[in-house]
């Protein structure tokens, strides 16, 4: 799955895309502010940088920065973009971060659910990873797919409104995401705790996986703490966990703080 969609984030309209994009989501605003007054003793690692949307942000604000990504195309984009003087950057896989000795960054980012595109057991191997070269009581930020959301998009009765026009638009949208995953149903995406679907994000291109926010959660425990949870389009956490905005935010950011000393949970470890 990684290597697919690795040869996907190489295709020139992907890099062109992604070399474009200026702005911080709503929700990484919230998180960026809210780590002001710390940013300027932090050493950061931001991981699958694509075009460099978020470098160009964060890089001038902290002590350290190195970005990566696996694109060797969205690394190139990011040199012409920053130029010689520009930051850090390195062509690298966030599940091999060997590279990096243990206990080497203060704050860590994998934006706009770069995470979601390895498979299972890749991804909790570069949780493993982010765990190791974080420092103890670092902060770690990421955004992910919800499964949540997207199980409620399955059912073509969300695609219905009084306008026609926004209905024939919808409902053929949904008739191409129900086709991109014949495999997948209502039934089975309202029980699973995680996916792997195609969406519409360019053109039902990308394997990408899907998670319910509480399964999320349990993912982390084995070593992260006091887990915030952001919809991408807000610049605050929910408040509590029946928030109707977990149901209906395709991605949602999480910023956690890393513990170390603890062990990886048999359920964390299961494929
Ligand atoms: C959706 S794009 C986001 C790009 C950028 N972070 C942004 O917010 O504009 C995801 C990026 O993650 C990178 N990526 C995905 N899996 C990766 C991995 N295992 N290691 C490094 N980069 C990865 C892709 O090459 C792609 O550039």
């Amino acid at each position: 799955m990684a290597d697919r969609n690795q040869t996907a984030y190489a295709q020139p309209g992907l890099v062109r895309y992604y070399a474009q994009l200026q702005r911080l989501q709503p929700a990484e605003q919230g998180i960026w502010a809210k780590l002001q007054d710390r940013r300027p003793t932090m050493a950061m690692l931001d991981l699958g940088i694509g075009g460099g949307r978020t470098t160009q942000h964060f890089w001038p604000q902290v002590r350290q920065y190195v970005g990566i990504d696996y694109s060797a195309d969205m690394i190139a984009a990011c040199r012409s973009r920053f130029g010689a003087d520009g930051p850090t950057l390195a062509v690298m896989d966030a599940r091999d971060l060997s590279a990096f000795a243990d206990d080497s960054f203060d704050l860590i980012w994998f934006s706009y659910n770069g995470l979601d595109y390895v498979s299972h057991a890749d991804r909790l191997q570069i949780l493993r990873e982010v765990h190791r070269v974080g420092k103890p009581g670092a902060y770690f930020v990421f955004s992910s797919h919800n499964l949540q959301a997207m199980a409620r998009l399955f059912d073509y009765r969300q695609h219905l409104s009084l306008n026609p026009i926004t209905t024939y638009v919808d409902v053929a949208m949904w008739g191409l995401l129900r086709w991109f995953n014949r495999g997948l149903s209502i039934a089975d995406l309202a029980q699973a705790d995680h996916r792997i679907l195609r969406d519409e994000s360019h053109n039902f291109g990308l394997e990408t996986y899907y998670i319910r926010p509480a399964a999320q959660l349990e993912q982390l425990a084995f070593g992260f703490c006091d887990v915030e949870v952001y919809p991408w389009t807000q610049t605050q956490p929910v408040a509590a966990s029946d928030d109707p905005a977990l149901a209906e935010a395709l991605w949602l950011y999480y910023g956690c703080t890393l513990a170390k000393g603890h062990t990886l949970s048999e359920s964390v470890l299961k494929e």
